[in-house]
């Protein structure tokens, strides 16, 4: 329960976090030292100063009572003032009601008043409220009730708040200096976070480790990683173009024999496998060329799709566009656009190939491009999704005889665009036109 607490009200960032579990002790070491301060030791000087006091006013009164009279009492009383430094005044009569006067937020006044009682041991009037800067007290005598008026700051530690705001200043400066540092040591988790979401999505930017040696340590590993997957698929692709690059020219001997060769049937078979390997290695290459070399850069995903529409009418292939670029009225994405281009141009041209209308779709989605390419044609079953997007894969191998057919390359080499964007390639039925709907992500 309280971790699901803690988990809904605090900070998600590293960064307000750190700052938090650095700011909350300090709050409240200065809550505590500020509360056990003001209650403790400013209580314990006023008691003591209040104290002294106390002492100094029981000396006006023993002086009062041993005068002979009433005027000598006064007399020496007045004359006891000036050295202590106290407005010390005999008042006629005897009676005064014993009560303590303090402000409800005042205290000092409280300890003031319980020492006072203590020291002089008789009923006596205290009022801390009428002056704020003086404590009045009236004390009954047997020449009369002595009254002393004494500046407050001589009872009570004074000031407490400038003890608070010395406190809030220099946590307030404590603070802003750990934000500097702490942003310092956040921002390298953060490049290194990006560094890796960019590679995710198929884009290499410059990233160097740096900061707390955890935090590089994290960064070398990505960078050695990434240059391991890079490396892979260089090789990959340079093997694919080489060994594609060699067939050719056998191929090429071959088709040039078989054309000086007497046109049998068998003959007429053979040539059309050749005929068909050349389209493979045409598809293998084509595939590695863009792999190989190809920058990500910012598309308009307009006059992407527009061409591809276009390109697709000049070579006969009807294709509806929808194209809606959202509330921003342009679309642009980093990408790697002649792959994608081949990727939608294998789409559509399966959908041409197996249907007689088709539609590209295309649409910004939060966080990605959705290109979607629907036809009314018989579509593929469900359980068969997956297998063909494996490269080579062809279903029912009867349905399409015919050579220009094609080698089962496209959905592999559509999925594998995708994925190399960070993205990803869906095949379903389609709502409204019934037959294969293929759903190309593009993260942008
Ligand atoms: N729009 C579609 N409608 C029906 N079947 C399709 C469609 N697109 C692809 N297929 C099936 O998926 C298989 C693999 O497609 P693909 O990888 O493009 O290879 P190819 O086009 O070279 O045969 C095709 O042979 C076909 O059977
Ligand atoms: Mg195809």
């Amino acid at each position: 329960m309280f971790s699901g607490w803690l988990k809904r009200y605090m900070p998600r960032g590293l960064f307000n976090r750190a700052l938090l579990i650095l700011v909350i002790p300090i709050l409240l070491i200065q809550a505590v030292v500020t509360v056990i301060f003001i209650q403790r030791h400013f209580a314990g000087v006023t008691r003591q100063m209040t104290h002294a006091i106390g002492l100094e006013i029981r000396y006006a009164i023993a002086t009062a009572e041993a005068a002979p009279s009433r005027e000598e009492a006064l007399r020496r009383v007045q004359a006891l003032g000036v050295p202590l430094g106290l407005t010390l005044e005999l008042q006629p009569g005897q009676g005064i009601v014993p009560e303590a006067r303090t402000g409800f937020f005042d205290v000092s006044g409280r300890a003031v008043v319980a020492t006072l009682r203590e020291i002089l041991a008789r009923p006596m009037q205290l009022d801390l409220v009428t002056d704020s800067k003086l404590a009045q007290v009236r004390v009954p005598t047997r020449q009369g009730v002595l009254a002393v008026a004494i500046p407050r700051r001589r009872v009570a530690a004074s000031n407490p708040h400038l003890l608070l705001v010395w406190m809030l200043a220099t946590s307030g400066i404590l603070t802003g200096i750990a934000v500097l540092f702490l942003r310092n040591q956040v921002t390298p988790i953060r490049k290194l976070a990006q560094a890796a979401e960019e590679f995710g999505k198929g884009r290499t930017v410059r990233f160097r480790p740096r900061g707390a040696e955890e935090v590089r340590r994290a960064g070398a590993a990505f960078l050695a990683m990434r240059a391991r997957i890079e490396r892979q698929i260089e090789q990959r692709t340079r093997m694919l173009t080489g060994v594609s690059h060699d067939l050719r020219t056998p191929l090429t001997r071959m088709k040039l024999a078989l054309a000086m060769a007497e046109p049998t049937p068998e003959m007429a078979e053979i040539s059309r496998d050749v005929r068909e390997m050349e389209g493979m290695l045409e598809a293998f290459l084509d595939f590695a060329r863009g792999e190989g070399t190809e920058e990500s850069e910012e598309t308009d995903i307009g006059e992407l799709v527009n061409r591809i529409v276009a390109d697709a009418a000049r070579s006969g292939q009807e294709v509806t566009l929808d194209y809606d670029p959202g509330p921003a009225g342009e679309l642009r994405v980093m990408l790697r656009p002649l792959a994608v281009r081949r990727a939608l141009q294998n789409l559509i041209d399966n959908a041409v190939k197996f249907a007689g209308t088709v539609r590209l779709t295309v649409r910004a989605r939060p966080g990605h491009v959705e290109f979607r390419v629907e036809d009314d044609g018989p579509g593929i079953p469900a359980d068969r999704r997956e297998e063909v997007m494996r490269p080579f894969v062809r279903l029912d191998e009867a349905r399409n005889q015919d050579v220009s057919a094609g080698v089962g390359l496209g959905l592999a080499i559509a999925l594998d665009t995708a994925r190399s964007h960070g993205g990803d390639l869906r095949l379903g039925e389609s709502e409204t036109m019934g037959g294969l709907r293929a759903e190309l992500r593009i993260p942008r």
